[in-house]
């Protein structure tokens, strides 16, 4: 293993010397094309300069030839699923506190930090080939011990620096706001400090995943992991707390974020502290996972994933002996669960006047529900992709009904693509990310078609899926390179394969 790192390192540092930029490369065509009307380019580096290699990852992109029809689907796909592995894994290596704990840093893509949830996110589309034995298991084991070590040192923080191990150079990220964040932080080590309950979920659902498929459970005793769940429940009780106590008297949030904005999405009101929220059992999150700003609290998307991620790390607590986390875990998932269903539920009235109960997208505990959905997951349109409820779910059905039309004010339709969008990006631009998810959550083949092929007419001819696309200009899009939307587009593919091969057989020509 030893001399397969340094030559990953001598390979990263020959890569920084001859090879391109990817928003440059990205900019340029590059043969072969695909042979159908999209005449998309191929996408990926030359191999020598991609960041990571896995034979097992190559076997898959290789199968899928035979089983995806469409030439245009075919170069899609393998642009996309290998992105993260082939650009985005800045380092690995093993820690100086301990030399047998991997490390690695895994950047978002044009930014050059590594978000908590879009690293765990990247790597969870190579789950159909981890195994403890390879490299992509390796690279697993390195993520979950780095979002430790990160979350250890900075709970409140998202998106972090490469570990002084790299010797990689921290980035700035331009805005000033470090004297108001409490607990203050070194960005040394983090890039930004937003307060984002998906965070520690999707710390918490890569690790769930990695014991699930390679039922190695040794390792999860070995570093900081038992410690870091310990905190995530610490922390958590104090989130669940109300800005009033009992006597009136208003109590102290253990975290408050303000920054100089010209948006209210990029600040909180109140001092920091967000606006007023009722312990209902809910976890407070100042942010979500576009990173913009929370209006109510109790944001149900990020309640959901970490009920259903901290229950599922129960086995793991148990498997290593921790058998009072485990029990800890188990009972503020059902806390969690509950009050999503008592608080995060409201009855609507549909266009043909019948009432229905759809999910709420926040809520602050009082009675005030906000009625939306934005792209970036953990969404509600999402809610069964991270294991919440099941697709046939009757109140997420009515739910999904609601966000996929016009009574969702993030819907945004036009010649071009049809989807949810995001306040982070504005009104008249749709997420790729949210026909992914759509896909992802429907059984009917018209519209899984329908979706497909508004994703490969979305992409601006580039051959590779964006943040975000103006409805009716394919070419005015959003981040040139954004590895998660990718990977996800590739892992939508595969369940597809296993869902519903024959889909892939239908030509898009
Ligand atoms: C595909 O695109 C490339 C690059 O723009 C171009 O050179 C080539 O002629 C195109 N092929 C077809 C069949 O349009
Ligand atoms: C890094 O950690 C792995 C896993 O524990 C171990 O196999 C390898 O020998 C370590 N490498 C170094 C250079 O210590
Ligand atoms: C992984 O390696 C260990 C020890 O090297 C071995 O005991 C185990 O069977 C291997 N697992 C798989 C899935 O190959
Ligand atoms: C956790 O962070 C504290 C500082 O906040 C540090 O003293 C401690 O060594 C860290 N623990 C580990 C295991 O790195
Ligand atoms: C960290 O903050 C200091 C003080 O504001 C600033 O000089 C420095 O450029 C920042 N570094 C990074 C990487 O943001
Ligand atoms: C998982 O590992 C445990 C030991 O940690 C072992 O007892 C059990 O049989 C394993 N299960 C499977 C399905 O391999
Ligand atoms: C969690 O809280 C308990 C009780 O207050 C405390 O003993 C423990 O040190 C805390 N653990 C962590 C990791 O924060
Ligand atoms: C806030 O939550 C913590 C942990 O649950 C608890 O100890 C504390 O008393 C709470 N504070 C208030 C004012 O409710
Ligand atoms: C969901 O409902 C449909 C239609 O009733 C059914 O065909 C399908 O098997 C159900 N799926 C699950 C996972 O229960
Ligand atoms: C978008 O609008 C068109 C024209 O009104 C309509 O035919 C189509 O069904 C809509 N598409 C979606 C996915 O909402």
């Amino acid at each position: 293993m030893v001399s397969t790192w340094i030559l990953f390192a001598l390979a990263a540092v020959a890569a920084a010397q001859d090879c391109q930029d990817y928003v440059s490369y990205t900019g340029q065509a590059h043969a072969p094309f695909s042979s159908g009307k999209y005449n998309f380019s191929s996408m990926r580096p030359p191999e020598e300069c991609r960041s990571f290699s896995s034979s097992e990852v190559e076997g898959v992109i290789t199968d899928m030839q035979q089983k995806i029809a469409d030439p245009d689907l075919y170069q899609l796909f393998q642009n996309a699923w290998p992105n993260t592995l082939d650009t985005t894994v800045r380092w690995v290596g093993n820690s100086s506190d301990d030399t047998s704990e991997e490390l690695s840093f895994i950047i978002t893509g044009d930014i050059d930090a590594m978000w908590l949830r879009d690293s765990a996110n990247q790597l969870k589309s190579y789950l159909p080939v981890l195994s403890a034995n390879n490299t992509i298991g390796s690279l697993y084991r390195g993520a979950i011990n780095l979002q430790a070590r990160y979350l250890n040192e900075s709970f409140f923080c998202q998106a972090f620096q490469p570990p002084a191990e790299s010797q990689i150079s921290a980035t700035a990220n331009g805005a000033v706001d470090n004297d108001n964040v409490t607990p203050s932080y070194n960005n040394n080590t983090v890039f930004e400090c937003k307060w984002e309950l998906d965070s520690v979920a999707s710390f918490l659902d890569l690790s769930a995943s990695y014991y699930r498929v390679t039922n190695d459970s040794s390792f999860f005793s070995n570093y900081q992991w038992t410690q870091t769940v310990q905190s995530i429940l610490n922390q958590s009780y104090y989130l669940q707390n109300s800005t009033y106590s009992a006597d009136g008297s208003v109590t102290t949030t253990p975290y408050t974020f303000t920054r100089l904005s010209s948006d209210s999405e990029g600040t909180q009101d109140n001092s920091g502290s967000g606006n007023a929220f009722e312990n209902t059992g809910l976890i407070r999150s100042w942010f979500r996972p576009s990173d913009d700003a929370t209006i109510y609290q109790g944001f149900i998307p990020a309640n959901m994933m970490f009920s259903s991620a901290l229950s599922s790390s129960v086995s793991i607590a148990n498997a290593i002996g921790e058998s009072d986390l485990a029990d800890q875990m188990s009972t503020l998932a059902k806390t969690v669960s509950k009050a999503i269903q008592k608080w995060g539920v409201k009855k609507v009235t549909t266009v043909d006047g019948q009432t229905t109960s759809v999910y709420a997208f926040e809520v602050d505990g009082y009675g005030s529900q906000n009625i939306m959905d934005d792209a970036n997951l953990p969404s509600l349109l999402g809610a069964p992709v991270y294991g919440y409820v099941g697709t046939n779910d009757t109140t997420f059905q009515a739910t999904r009904k609601l966000l996929l039309s016009s009574k969702n004010p993030y819907y945004g339709n036009g010649s071009v693509i049809a989807g949810i969008g995001s306040p982070h990006t504005g009104f008249g631009r749709v997420w790729p990310m949210s026909l992914i998810v759509r896909i992802m959550t429907s059984d009917d083949d018209e519209e899984i078609i329908s979706t497909l092929e508004l994703l490969l007419g979305s992409t601006g001819g580039t051959g590779l899926i964006h943040e975000s696309v103006n409805v009716n200009d394919g070419g005015d899009f959003s981040r040139q390179w954004f590895a998660w939307a990718n990977g996800l587009f590739g892992q939508m593919i595969l369940e597809l394969y296993q869902r519903k091969p024959h889909i892939l057989q239908h030509s898009f020509q």
